[in-house]
């Protein structure tokens, strides 16, 4: 992993994020484009088979239940053969498609009419010089009713896609080719759909034309699923590469913070070794053997700084013990409130020496605890010894014990410097320290161990432990403990 360094790591990431989003983007093109042929093909077929059902409809009165009548006017044949002849238009010839009963038969005519000599003024309805049989006003209203049945037709075919999609229905003269009502050619020309032209009956007197000014609503909600998921995929990519990163900045943190467990490790057991050994060198040195009292007083400060070291290479070996599994807690029923008054006893000159004062109001019950009071011991140790190292001279620490439902609440406030929100989740990891420099924290020297250990003891404990602190208005830790069972 050396390679991966941050320096690397960074615009490596970058660059992935940059390329799968590009590789995304150019794919959901590519389907938005295939799409919308598909959009446009699956329009035409709908507008064709509209058309297609509409003239047969227009055709059915009388041949109800005509099987041969249904399958030809049906067929695709006839479709494309109707088709064809739609298309096939030249200037000056009329056609028309006609259908008469005859004796047991219909006869369906299909009449072409070429203009000979000069044009004639339009004088009179060119479609009267076509004989239908009927009177024209007859056949004009079954046109009209032809056109109402593919409007609604259309509508019901657009409303099967699912989607709201607006369109609207061009009807054009079939003999010049003018779209008569209120849209235009110009509309048409901007449409992102236009139909081919359909006739809707066998009289041809117009054609009809589906057009959608936008289809690109429809291809969009067509691609629904395939959007979400590249989205998904997009913002899963970023997650893991977040977590990563992440991954890797803690990992660099935690390299940094052993290193300087290391230094702080050693100068922590280099201070008392020297002392001890500057004090012995004396008594020898100065023979001191004569002056009982320098004596003593030498031996004294040994003695205590022996007792540091012991206590360092405990805290050492406690986390040593809990990783391996080894940790032999005794569990035994035991009043809190006596063990924190023992472990204030053995810190009062601690807390004399850094001028601090600690506030204490027992409880006048006794708060029953079942668990390791050695464990539990060096947990208040620590969490004491922490406010004194930090909270600078004149420090006030407030203690207290509550009893709350089932748990045992036991709060420990100072008015110390406090610790900084971003690193309050950081603080209970092993080897972490608060920067120094960071907000008013002096530069204590420690091990990042404590609060490690703090931690691990609790929820060994089947407790937890909260923080609840500012900068500048002083750390609150709260320790939450399971109440003795039968007090529950
Ligand atoms: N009461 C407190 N006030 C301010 N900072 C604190 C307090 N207790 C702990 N800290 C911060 O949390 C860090 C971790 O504490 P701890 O695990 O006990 O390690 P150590 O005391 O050896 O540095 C300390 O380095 C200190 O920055
Ligand atoms: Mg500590």
């Amino acid at each position: 992993m050396k390679w991966l360094s941050n320096r690397y790591a960074y615009p490596l990431v970058i660059f992935a994020i940059l390329l799968s989003t590009a590789l995304q983007v150019a794919w959901l093109h590519q389907l938005f484009l295939a799409q919308q042929k598909q959009v446009k093909i699956d329009l035409e077929r709908i507008t064709a088979e509209a058309a297609k059902v509409c003239s047969f409809m227009s055709l059915v009165p009388g041949h109800e239940g005509n099987e041969n009548f249904k399958q030809f006017f049906l067929s695709p044949e006839w479709t494309q053969f109707k088709q064809a002849y739609t298309n096939m238009r030249f200037n000056q010839i009329g056609s028309r498609f006609d259908d008469q009963y005859i004796g047991d038969s219909t006869i369906v005519n299909i009449s072409l009419r070429f203009h000979n000599g000069k044009v004639r003024k339009k004088t009179h309805n060119r479609v009267s010089r076509f004989n239908f049989g009927e009177p024209l006003s007859v056949t004009m209203a079954k046109d009209r009713r032809d056109l109402r049945r593919i409007d609604s037709l259309m509508k019901v075919e657009i409303g099967k896609i699912g989607f709201s999609l607006t369109s609207y229905n061009a009807i054009r003269d079939y003999n010049n080719d003018k779209i008569t009502g209120p849209l235009s050619e110009d509309m048409l020309r901007k449409a992102a759909f236009v139909s081919q032209q359909y006739a809707y009956n066998l009289k041809f007197f117009n054609t009809f034309q589906l057009v959608v000014p936008s289809i690109d609503g429809l291809v969009l909600y067509r691609m629904r699923y395939y959007l979400i998921s590249s989205v998904m995929m997009l913002l899963l990519t970023v997650a893991v590469f977040i977590f990563i990163l992440r991954l890797m900045y803690n990992q660099r943190l935690y390299a940094q913070a052993r290193l300087a467990f290391t230094s702080n490790m050693t100068h922590e057991l280099k201070t008392p070794v020297a002392t001890v050994a500057i004090a012995l060198e004396s008594i020898i040195e100065n023979k001191l053997e004569n002056d009982p009292v320098t004596l003593r007083n030498y031996l004294d400060i040994s003695r205590s700084e022996l007792k540091r070291l012991n206590l360092m290479i405990d805290k050492v070996l406690n986390i040593e013990q809990m990783d391996s599994g080894q940790d032999r807690f005794r569990t035994e029923l035991f009043d809190v409130q006596l063990c924190l008054q023992e472990v204030f006893s053995s810190m009062q000159l601690q807390l004399q020496n850094a001028s601090a004062s600690l506030q204490w109001q027992p409880l006048e019950q006794p708060c029953f605890l079942s668990g390791d009071p050695v464990h539990l011991a060096n947990v208040f140790y620590n969490l004491i010894e922490n406010a004194i190292k930090y909270g600078g001279k004149g420090m006030v620490l407030d203690i207290s014990c509550r009893r709350i439902p089932g748990e045992v609440q036991i709060s420990f406030k100072d008015n110390g410097p406090g610790i900084p929100v971003v690193y309050q989740n950081q603080i209970f990891d092993r080897y972490f320290r608060v920067p120094a420099g960071t907000a008013d924290i002096h530069n204590v020297k420690g091990t990042g161990l404590g609060l490690n250990y703090v931690k691990q003891v609790i929820e060994k404990h089947g407790g937890r432990i909260r923080l609840h602190s500012e900068p500048g208005s002083g750390s609150n830790f709260i320790i939450y403990l399971p109440a003795a069972p039968y007090e529950l």
